[in-house]
């Protein structure tokens, strides 16, 4: 195997990804499984897990579809159970449950006054505490097995103010902060050998979006259409774009990459739309 390849080899690694059956954990299942990786895709919508599986099985890979939610410690840890009970270790993990919740958001007709505390916890819950969980599950088995690596899906609500999505953004804040936190503790007391950062994808169209960004004839919506003028590369991104920065942080490549949240996001992230 040459140099390159041996940096980059994933194959035979074991990896949990998080809300499997959506959008784009399905395209990063999808690629790490074609880099030889066993997926394990773990959502409250077994269906969608199954059928996100089903896609990276036509493809002659690994996959499987099972129930885990992300917000029970004990569903978590019997989702690690059983995944521990086929294969040696759990090696990469990756946090893609969540998403935001209508309630959370403050609409053009309403002001910050208006906030529904109860959505806010919910969508809080729904990003943080579902990072924060099986982060300390599967981190406590990679920090027995002295390696690993967890990456997490921050977002552009993180880094920008980005109008209505007030619950939404404080929770991906909190998980890129999470995310600088984790990587210190790990490495200072437990292993150099386990890494944790994240990802922060620009605007993808999924599940959760898709009636914002787009209307029914797939033509963008008024703030879809900001969204592509406040991208300098003018386009939403697509699903298996996330992909090879993903592989990247996985392997050895990214062996002294720790607590970085890297954009994902045809230049969103530094462009002042000026
Ligand atoms: N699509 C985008 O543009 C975009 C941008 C930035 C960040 N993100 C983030 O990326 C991640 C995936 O987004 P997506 O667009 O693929 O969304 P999606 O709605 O397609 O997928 C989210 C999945 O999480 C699952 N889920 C929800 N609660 C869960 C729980 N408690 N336990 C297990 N699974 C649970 C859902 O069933 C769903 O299958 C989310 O964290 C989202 O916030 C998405």
């Amino acid at each position: 195997m040459n140099y390159i390849d041996k940096l980059f080899k994933l194959e035979g690694k074991t990896a949990l990804i998080t809300g499997g059956g959506g959008v784009l954990a399905g395209a990063i299942g999808c690629g790490l499984a074609q880099a030889g990786v066993k997926i394990i895709l773990a959502d409250i919508n077994l269906e969608k897990a199954v059928a996100n599986a089903g896609t990276i099985i036509e493809k002659s890979c690994s996959a499987h579809g099972i129930f885990m939610d992300a917000l029970d410690p004990v569903s978590i840890r019997d989702a690690c159970t059983r995944i521990l009970k086929e294969n040696d270790s759990i090696d990469i993990l990756i946090n893609a449950a969540g998403g935001n919740i209508p309630g959370a958001t403050i609409s053009p007709d309403k002001t910050i006054f208006d906030l529904n505390l109860d959505d806010f916890d919910r969508v809080s819950d729904l990003n943080y505490k579902s990072t924060l969980l099986p982060t300390l599950e599967v981190g406590r088995i990679m920090a027995r097995q002295k390696s690993g690596s967890i990456i997490n899906i921050s977002s552009m609500a993180a880094m920008r103010t980005i109008t209505r999505v007030v619950g939404y953004s404080a929770a991906k804040a909190a998980v890129s902060n999470f995310t600088r936190w984790m990587a210190m503790e790990m490495a200072m007391k437990h292993s150099g050998l386990i890494r944790v950062n994240a990802i922060a994808p620009g605007f993808f169209i999924g599940d959760q979006n898709r009636a914002l960004l787009t209307n029914p004839d797939g033509t963008p919506t008024e703030r879809g259409r900001l969204v592509i003028q406040n991208t300098p590369m003018g386009r939403f991104g697509e699903a298996d774009e996330l992909i090879g920065a993903v592989l990247f942080l996985a392997s050895d490549a990214a062996s002294f990459v720790t607590g970085v949240i890297l954009p994902i996001d045809g230049g969103f992230s530094f462009h002042s739309g000026v």
